[in-house]
C-alpha cells in the first residue's frame, strides 16, 4: 500500500505538526510505503504531483491552525487540486486528518477539512481525524484523561486508514471517557 502525507502546515518538515504526526508516520511505515509532501517548501506544479497522488492508496492530511483556519499552503493546494475533484485520484480513497493548534480552533478546522475532503471524493474512515493542542499536551503531562486526544491515538488513526485502504472492516477505537459525560468537572 502507498500512503501519501499532504502536510499543509506553515512549519513544514521542521514544524510542530510534523513532530506531532511522527508516530503516525512510523506506524504507517510498518505496513505501507509512505511518501511525504510538505507543501510549504514544495513549489512543484500540481501536474508534477499528480502521478504520486494517483498512485496513492490513501492520504494523511496534516496542518496547524492559523487564525481558525488550515495553513495557506493547504488552501493553495486545494484550490489548485479542484480540477481533480471526483476524479480517480481521490474517489473512494481514504483520508486521515491531523490538525495541531495551541489551544482553540483546531476541531473546527478538522471538521471543515474533513467536509472538503469528502466533497472532493475521499473516504473518511472511522476515528481517523484528530486535533492535538499544546494545551492538551500540557494537561496530559500532569494527568491522563481518556477524553483528551493523545498521540497514542495516532496508532488507531494509522490502523483505520490502512484498514480502509485495503478494503477491510476491522476497525479500532481510541479510548473514550466512559463515565457520566454530564458530571461536573469544575
Ligand atoms: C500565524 C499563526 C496563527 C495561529 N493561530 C492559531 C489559532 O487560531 N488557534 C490556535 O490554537 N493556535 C494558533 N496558532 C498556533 C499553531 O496552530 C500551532 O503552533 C501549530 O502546531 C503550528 O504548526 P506548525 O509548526 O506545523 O506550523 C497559530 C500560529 C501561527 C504562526
Amino acid at each position: 500500500m502507498r500512503i501519501t502525507l499532504i502536510d499543509g502546515s506553515l512549519g513544514g518538515a521542521g514544524g510542530n505538526t510534523a513532530a506531532v504526526i511522527a508516530p503516525l508516520l512510523e506506524a504507517l511505515r510498518a505496513r505501507a510505503a509512505v511518501e511525504t509532501l510538505h507543501l510549504a517548501a514544495d513549489a512543484r506544479p500540481l501536474a508534477a504531483l499528480e502521478p504520486l497522488l494517483a498512485a496513492s492508496d490513501g492520504f494523511v492530511f496534516a496542518t496547524g491552525t492559523y487564525w481558525d483556519s488550515w495553513g495557506s499552503p493547504l488552501q493553495a493546494f486545494l484550490e489548485r487540486a479542484t480540477g481533480l475533484e471526483a476524479s480517480p485520484v481521490w474517489l473512494g480513497k481514504p483520508a486521515a486528518v491531523v490538525v495541531t493548534m495551541h489551544s482553540v480552533g483546531g476541531k473546527a478546522v478538522l471538521s471543515r477539512l474533513q467536509g472538503v475532503l469528502s466533497t472532493l471524493g475521499l473516504l473518511l474512515p472511522p476515528m481517523s481525524g484528530l486535533a492535538y493542542s499544546y494545551a492538551g499536551h500540557l494537561a496530559l503531562e500532569r494527568a491522563a484523561h481518556a477524553d483528551f486526544w493523545q498521540r497514542d491515538d495516532l496508532a488507531v488513526v494509522a490502523h483505520n486508514l490502512l484498514e480502509a485502504a485495503r478494503g477491510g472492516r476491522d476497525w479500532r477505537a481510541w479510548p473514550v471517557d466512559g463515565g457520566d459525560p454530564h458530571r461536573r468537572w469544575l
